[in-house]
């Protein structure tokens, strides 16, 4: 279904030192969620631009992979409610949902773990290339480097006109992120390297790649690689946020899709987005014990602090997260298969969360804990480094990232993105030479 002029108009009239003419603006409909008022023909019209930083009244595109409804804490992939892809799919199916929009058959998806296994492995030449690295880089400096650098490799997969080479490039982007992550991981703790086994599923051989080594067979916990593999579902797209909307500016241009994400990468780095994970568990080991939550939870109501609850609300959601609510539930399954009784930091967790959440100021502002707040400790629990949270996310969401290109590029009214501005500094001066400034 495509969007649909639904004849309704958005009528307006410019007033004050203006014509006082009246403009009327078609409105579109998608097939579920808010109308849009279709602003295109604006500047041509009435010689104003819209103004809106941080995009929080605007759509950017058309889309059909991701739907959010963050009054009511729906998530939908293609359609399919996000806990029921949780419960009941794995990782592969949703890359399969996500990228072609439909569940696969059996035979579908016996071809496409075939065809993204196949491309698990990296160029030998880009083992010199993490040697370029100091040894305590960030792993997410790491990732965006070595991401971009595989538009230097895969010059085969570089043509976006061509529906194979994009193919492709997804395929590779799928199936490398978990190598590229594991090899950062390994580089930083001067361990060799693991290459892929591809007789492995997708979770069960990023942790095989990442906590095996040569010497020792390594058997991967089926219960953690399940727990890794719901937590991947989780983290697979999220609509246009902001490191899939720097993923679709890149793209736009006719960048290469190795560059785009790993564009997309940079942009998740930040603790506002994927970066929170890793800012969450920094922030529960900062409180301590469960006796210092009330100070931080009044440090981050406290408008002259910068101080945050991190893993606490979001753009879209104003009810719950609810891939906050699988993840909370995972969290427990995997401390009790771990025989993890006692987790002071899960401790402090439910502490702040059942604080805020009966605090006015977090009620009022409709701020609830959102997918990071628990996906840290699992990754804690799992063994995972903190400075690696994000790299999952990362990992996961390459999926999301690279559907969305796909869908970008495929669009015939897709255009170069190219915002405008609200222009606030000097108007045209002479210039001074330097000997009268
Ligand atoms: N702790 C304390 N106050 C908060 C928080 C928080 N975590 N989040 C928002 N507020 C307040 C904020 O100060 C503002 O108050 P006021 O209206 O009085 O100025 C109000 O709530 C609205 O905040 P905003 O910054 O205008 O909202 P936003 O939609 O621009 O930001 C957010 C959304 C996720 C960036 C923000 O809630 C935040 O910084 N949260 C902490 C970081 C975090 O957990 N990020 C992960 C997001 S989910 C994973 C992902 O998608 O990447």
């Amino acid at each position: 279904m495509n969007a649909k002029d639904n004849l309704k108009n958005a009528n307006f009239t410019l007033t004050d030192n203006r014509s006082g003419d009246t403009y009327d603006l078609p409105v579109l409909s998608g097939s579920v969620g808010p109308d849009v008022i279709d602003v295109r023909r604006l500047y041509a019209e009435t010689d104003c631009f819209t103004y809106d930083p941080g995009y929080t009244s605007t759509g950017s595109c058309e889309s059909k992979i991701t739907y959010i409804d963050g009054e009511q804490g729906v998530l939908l992939y293609r359609g399919y409610p996000i806990d029921q892809l949780a419960e009941n799919s794995d990782f592969m199916e949703v890359c399969y949902l996500l990228l072609y929009g439909e569940l696969p058959t059996g035979e579908q998806k016996v071809q496409f773990e075939k065809g993204v296994t196949y491309h698990t492995m990296l160029n030998e030449q880009l083992n010199y290339f993490f040697r370029g690295f100091r040894r305590d880089a960030h792993p997410m400096a790491v990732m965006c480097g070595t991401v971009g650098a595989l538009s230097a490799f895969y010059h085969d997969s570089l043509d976006i006109s061509d529906p194979k080479h994009r193919m492709v490039a997804s395929y590779r982007l799928i199936a490398k992120m978990p190598t590229i992550a594991a090899m950062a991981y390994k580089f930083s703790i001067g361990a060799p390297f693991m290459y892929p086994r591809n007789n492995l599923k997708y979770a069960e051989n990023f942790l095989y790649m990442m906590f095996s080594n040569p010497c020792e067979d390594y058997e991967v916990n089926p219960i953690l690689s399940k727990a890794m593999d719901r937590i991947l579902i989780l983290h697979a797209d999220h609509e246009q946020n902001a490191s899939t909307s720097t993923v679709r500016l890149a793209g736009s241009s006719g960048a290469n899709p190795f560059a785009c994400i790993s564009a997309g990468i940079a942009s998740l780095w930040g603790p506002a987005h994927g970066g929170a994970n890793e800012a969450v568990l920094n922030m529960l080991e900062e409180i301590e014990h469960p006796k210092n939550i009330t100070k931080f939870v009044e440090k981050a109501k406290d408008k002259d602090d910068p101080f945050r609850l991190m893993g606490f609300g979001h753009r879209v959601y104003k009810n719950f997260d609810p891939r906050a609510k699988v993840m909370h539930q995972t969290c427990h399954e995997v401390l009790g298969e771990l025989g993890i009784t006692n987790e002071p930091l899960l401790d402090i967790a439910v502490e702040l969360e059942r604080l805020a959440l009966e605090d006015d100021y977090f009620v009022e502002k409709k701020l609830y804990p959102n997918v990071d707040f628990y996906s840290g400790i699992i990754f804690k629990a799992m063994g995972i480094p903190t400075s690696l949270f994000t790299v999952l996310f990362a990992v996961a969401r390459t999926v999301g990232w690279v559907a969305q290109w796909n869908e970008m590029v495929e669009d015939p009214s897709q255009k170069i993105g190219r915002p405008r501005q609200l222009y606030t500094g000097e108007t045209t001066r002479e210039f001074v030479p330097l000997g009268q400034r």
